[in-house]
C-alpha cells in the first residue's frame, strides 16, 4: 500500500467535494470517493490479507485517510447546505406588502338591507312583520280593498293578470292585500308592517320598474286617529332620512283609505312624494269583520326603491335592478 497513492486519493476526494456546486453533485462525489468502489474502500478491504505488522501501519494510514476524507465531505456538505438554505429563502420569499387578490364576501342587495332596516325599526316599537304571496287573488288585491271591477284605480295600476284570465289571480300590484289577509286572520289590536315585492306593467325607466318593492304599515286599535298616523310617519321618516327631515300630508285618494293622503318629505331642499296613506276605510274594516264602532286604524304604503333612491341620491332605477356589484358593494354586505 503506497502512501503516495493514499494521499492522492485524499486530495482527489477533497478536490471533488469542493468542486461540487450543489448537494446533488456532492452526492455523486461522495459515492465515488467513499462508496464501496472508491479506492480507499477497496484498499481497506485488502487489509485482512496483510501480515500483522503491515496491517497495523497500513490500517493507520487508511484510517487517517478516511477521516480526512470524511472531514472534507462534512465541510463541503455544511457549505452546500448553507448555500441551498440561502437560495430557498430568496426563491420562496413572500412579499407581504403586495396587494392581495381578495375574494369578496357575499352580501345583501341594498333593497334587502333597507327592508331589514325598516323591519327592525318597526319591530322595536312592537309591530309584527307579515308577508303575503306575490301571486295574489284579485279579490284580495282589489275587491276587498274597495276597488271594484270597474274602478279606474284598477286600470290605473296596470296589472299583470295570470292566465287563464278568469283565474282570478294577479301578480299583486301593491302590498295592501297583506292588510286584508292580516285583518281576516287576526283580532285587533293589530300593529304590522308588510314589506314585499310588487308588480306593475310599467316600463323600466329612471324611476319605475315592473318589479319593485313596497312596505305597508297597518295599525288597528281603539281610538286610532290621523295624529297617530302623522306621528308614526314622522318617526319613520326621521329614522330613514335623518332628524332634520320634514313630512307633509297632502290630500289624495285611495279607495281603501278615507281620508287619504300622499306623504311627502322635504329632503335635500325639495319636496318628494314618499308614499300613500290614510285612515283605513270603514268599508274595508267591515269586509274584514272588524267592528267599526270599536276600532279604527291607519295604513301607509311606500316604495322601497323610491326610499333608497331619495336617501342615497340614486338617479337611475337601472342601478338598483341590474345587480352590478360595483353599485351594490357601496352599501356594504348588510349581514
Ligand atoms: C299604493 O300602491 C297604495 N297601496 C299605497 C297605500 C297603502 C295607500 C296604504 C294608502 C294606504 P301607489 O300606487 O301610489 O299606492 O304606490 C306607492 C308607491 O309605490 C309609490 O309612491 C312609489 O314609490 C312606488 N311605486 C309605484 N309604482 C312603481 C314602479 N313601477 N316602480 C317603482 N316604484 C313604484
Ligand atoms: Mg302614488
Amino acid at each position: 500500500m503506497n502512501p503516495a497513492d493514499i494521499s492522492s486519493w485524499i486530495s482527489d476526494a477533497q478536490k471533488a467535494f469542493s468542486a461540487a456546486s450543489d448537494l446533488d453533485q456532492l452526492k455523486i462525489a461522495r459515492l465515488a470517493h467513499t462508496g464501496d468502489k472508491a479506492p480507499i474502500s477497496l484498499a481497506s478491504r485488502t487489509l485482512g490479507s496483510l501480515s500483522p505488522d503491515e496491517k497495523a501501519s497500513a490500517g493507520k494510514l487508511i484510517g487517517d485517510a478516511k477521516s480526512e476524507i470524511a472531514q472534507a465531505l462534512a465541510a463541503a456538505t455544511e457549505k452546500l447546505e448553507a448555500e441551498r438554505d440561502a437560495k430557498v429563502l430568496l426563491e420562496e420569499v413572500v412579499d407581504i406588502t403586495l396587494p392581495v387578490q381578495r375574494s369578496h364576501r357575499g352580501g345583501l342587495h341594498p333593497i334587502s338591507i333597507i327592508k331589514n332596516e325598516i323591519s327592525d325599526f318597526f319591530i322595536e316599537q312592537g309591530f309584527a312583520v307579515e308577508e303575503g304571496p306575490e301571486l295574489e287573488s284579485g279579490w284580495l288585491n282589489f275587491d276587498a280593498l274597495n276597488i271594484p271591477a270597474d274602478h279606474p284605480a284598477r286600470t290605473m295600476q296596470d296589472t299583470f293578470f295570470i292566465e287563464p284570465l278568469d283565474s282570478g289571480v294577479v301578480l299583486r300590484t301593491h302590498t295592501s292585500p297583506v292588510q286584508i289577509r292580516t285583518m281576516l286572520t287576526q283580532e285587533p289590536p293589530i300593529y304590522v308592517i308588510c314589506p314585499g315585492r310588487t308588480f306593475r306593467a310599467d316600463e323600466l325607466d329612471a324611476t319605475h320598474s315592473p318589479v319593485f318593492h313596497q312596505v305597508e304599515g297597518l295599525v288597528i286599535d281603539k281610538g286610532i286617529t290621523m295624529a297617530h298616523l302623522k306621528g308614526t310617519l314622522d318617526n319613520f321618516a326621521r329614522h330613514m332620512f335623518g332628524p332634520d327631515v320634514t313630512t307633509r300630508l297632502r290630500p289624495s285618494f285611495f279607495p281603501f283609505t278615507e281620508p287619504s293622503a300622499e306623504v311627502d318629505i322635504f329632503f335635500n331642499g325639495r319636496w318628494i312624494e314618499w308614499g300613500g296613506c290614510g285612515m283605513v276605510n270603514p268599508k274595508v274594516l267591515a269586509t274584514c269583520g272588524i267592528d267599526t264602532d270599536v276600532y279604527s286604524g291607519f295604513a301607509f304604503g311606500m316604495g322601497l326603491e323610491r326610499t333608497l333612491m331619495v336617501r342615497h341620491g340614486i338617479t337611475d332605477m337601472h342601478d338598483i335592478v341590474e345587480g352590478d356589484l360595483r353599485f351594490t358593494r357601496q352599501f356594504g354586505v348588510g349581514l
